[in-house]
């Protein structure tokens, strides 16, 4: 056994350095930004929830296996929140008389699952929430349907490298019960193969099915309508689709906005009515990117009013991973943008005002903490990605002046001390010489 403890996080959790760190940063702004573009306004919450909040409506999967749950000295069973839905749904409740609705929020936050880590899934993640309360319009499901097409537009995604995918619980039980006869009871324990239908062989799915007295007949229908389009709809009563928000839209002008799927499920038993998924047109990442749906009555966890929501969870794992696939990534943002150096330890008092000076100019400008040659310092700085260094050597100084080095071009000028900020501002906005031809 080593001396040492080890360096790896604990497994599925990530460490993130700074330059990937810079990554996730320009890819959030960008999509906090799009959010922000349609009202939507940012809330957070804690991690530690009581368990009881999952184990009501998320579903058995997430309760009774991918939980972390702990007791508390006192005795309280909780839970690291495993998503945010159940959260907000808390938060809306107690709040609802001081809201004005149609609530827009949005929220930032990390979730953990005790899940087998593997390509798209890990312990813990990161996931945008999107979500609108307080309205069963299926203008919400077109909202929430432009927010994410706009926030994919952000990150310099184009409609051919992914798809919004949408099915609908009322469509889904009224296809089961209506068109293939499945009795009504029945229908919670089929959807819940449905959901595994991608995943899992077809021997096993049909086994599962035989099991809750499903015939082969009904099974081999349910297969049939899994890969058929909207010629399904019409054979459902027209008071379904009348209920349903995603039916409505297929039929108007939101129809652009989402491909119909039968076949979309998601696990979380508090979705009522639309469920939705992003896939990646690219094989290489086949599990859907993120999704969401519509929950009527989540927020009655809590309280006795009706407060319908709608919405998603954009995942940071998936995301990453999407655009790293189409080139997408932003390229991590350089630590600083000028290094002030000096020639001799002594002049490290004027090296600190010049810096503070290029700070207030609104700079990111470095200066060295330990005494060392300037070679080094430079090297240093070269490293770090500063643009420009100013250089406070002995003998310019005495005449009022100092150096300000283009790294980049590796030019350097004297200026006088007054022109150091005019002088480095030049550097910062002229473009990047080309290294190689120097
Ligand atoms: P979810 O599909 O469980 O939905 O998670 C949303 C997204 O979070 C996933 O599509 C994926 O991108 C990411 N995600 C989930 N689990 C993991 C994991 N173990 N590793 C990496 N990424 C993961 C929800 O959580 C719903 N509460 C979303 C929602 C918001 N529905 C309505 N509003």
């Amino acid at each position: 056994m080593s001396r040492f403890l080890p360096t790896a996080p604990y497994r599925g959790t990530r460490d993130f350095l700074p330059d990937e760190m810079s990554v996730r940063q320009q890819v959030f702004s960008r999509l906090y930004e799009a959010v922000e573009r349609y009202g939507y306004v940012r809330y957070d919450g804690p991690i530690l929830e009581s368990a009881d909040i999952y184990e009501a409506k998320s579903g058995r999967e997430i309760a009774d296996q991918q939980l972390y749950s702990l007791t508390d000295r006192a005795g309280r069973r909780l839970a690291l929140r495993p998503e945010m839905t159940p959260s907000v749904a808390r938060m809306i409740a107690g709040h609802a008389g001081e809201l004005q609705f149609p609530v827009r929020w949005y929220s930032h936050v990390n979730c953990h699952r005790y899940e087998r880590p593997q390509r798209g899934r890990v312990r813990e993640h990161w996931q945008i929430n999107v979500d609108v309360f307080g309205s069963d319009s299926p203008n919400c499901e077109i909202e929430i349907f432009q927010v994410i097409h706009d926030m994919m537009a952000s990150l310099g995604a184009t409609r051919d490298m992914y798809v919004l995918r949408a099915n609908d619980r009322i469509l889904l039980e009224s296809l089961l019960v209506d068109v293939i006869g499945i009795p009504h009871e029945k229908v919670r324990d089929v959807s819940s193969i449905l959901d595994r239908w991608a995943k899992y062989p077809r021997e096993q799915l049909l086994d599962s099915a035989l099991q809750l007295e499903i015939s082969e007949q009904q099974f081999e229908r349910i297969e049939v309508a899994l890969k058929s389009d909207e010629s399904l709809l019409p054979e459902m009563p027209a008071e379904t689709l009348e209920r349903s928000p995603l039916a409505r839209i297929l039929a108007g002008p939101g129809r652009d906005l989402v491909v119909f799927d039968p076949s979309i499920v998601r696990a979380f038993e508090y979705y009522t009515a639309t469920v939705f998924e992003v896939f990646d047109t690219n094989p290489a990442n086949s599990r859907s990117l993120f999704g969401g749906g519509r929950y009527s009555d989540l927020v009655g966890l809590f309280s006795d009013q009706r407060i319908p929501g709608i919405g998603f969870g954009m995942g940071d794992v998936t995301l990453m991973d999407f655009l790293d696939t189409h080139g997408l990534l932003p390229t991590p943002k350089p630590e600083c943008d000028v290094a002030v150096m000096p020639v001799e330890e002594e002049l490290l008092p004027v090296v600190r005002d010049i810096a503070g000076e290029l700070r207030a100019a609104g700079y990111r400008t470095v200066v060295p903490l330990e005494s060392r040659k300037l070679g080094k310092e430079l090297k240093r700085a070269d490293r770090s990605g500063a643009r420009a260094g100013v250089i406070v050597g002995p003998d310019d100084w005495q005449r009022g002046m100092v150096g300000v080095r283009d790294l980049a071009g590796r030019e350097q000028q004297t200026v006088p001390r007054e022109e150091v900020v005019a002088a480095v501002a030049q550097i910062l906005s002229s473009p990047r010489p080309d290294r190689t031809t120097i």
